[in-house]
């Protein structure tokens, strides 16, 4: 479906990054390197790659990344892409300054799995920062899949992330104009957490 969707000229998720992303992207670890989980057509990877971080985007489609590669292109940085589904990636053991997950949406036994391996693949003092629609997000129909299992909430991600400590955590309603399939006030959760730093 989703190389299908990605399928065109036009970036459906638009060029520009997320906002809840560009808004926090101070709290990654300034330079560090970034992992982005289901990067698709690379808006993220590649603003992030212009503020100074060493990035890899990892998605399911094929064309997707292609269509990231191109956009690194445009704008003159380097990103690195892995096609990959998230249920075979090794995410590795403290090797990224930073994780970031914006609408990821997978079934909730391969999202739990996910973040388990998140927590591990995170450096101390690292930071993982999500957004992502919540079950409200049924009512508004502004874009996500039309499937409730597939939505996360604040209370399970802090679940997930047991061994993280949350900096950040919202459960919001907020306009959201990234492409044209997120378009309208929309239901999301907003996360922002950190791996312990090691004791001295
Ligand atoms: C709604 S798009 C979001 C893309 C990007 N994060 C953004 O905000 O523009 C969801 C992405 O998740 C990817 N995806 C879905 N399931 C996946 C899986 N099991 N493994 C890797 N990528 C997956 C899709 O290919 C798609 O690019």
């Amino acid at each position: 479906m989703w190389d299908e969707r990605y399928g065109i000229d036009e970036y459906v998720y638009g060029k520009l990054p997320n906002d809840f992303l560009r808004e926090m992207a101070d709290r990654l670890p300034q330079g560090g390197r970034v992992l982005c989980l289901c990067e698709g057509e690379g808006r993220n990877a590649v603003w992030l790659a212009q503020q100074g971080f060493r990035v890899t985007g990892i998605d399911a489609s094929f064309v997707g990344l292609a269509k990231a590669r191109r956009l690194a292109q445009e704008a003159g940085v380097e990103i690195e892409t892995i096609h990959l589904d998230l249920a075979e990636a090794d995410l590795g053991e403290a090797l990224w300054d930073g994780i970031v997950s914006i609408f990821c949406h997978v079934p909730q036994a391969l999202r739990k799995d996910v973040h388990s391996r998140v927590v591990r693949a995170l450096k101390p003092d690292g930071v993982f920062l999500l957004e992502a629609y919540t079950v409200r997000q049924l009512e508004y129909g502004t874009g996500g899949p039309p499937n409730a299992a597939l939505m996360m909430s604040l209370v399970d991600l802090k679940d997930e992330l047991a061994g993280l400590s949350i900096e950040y955590g919202d459960e919001t309603i907020r306009d959201i104009y990234e492409g044209r399939f997120h378009a309208g006030a929309g239901a999301v959760v907003q996360l922002i957490a950190r791996k312990p730093a090691q004791p001295n």
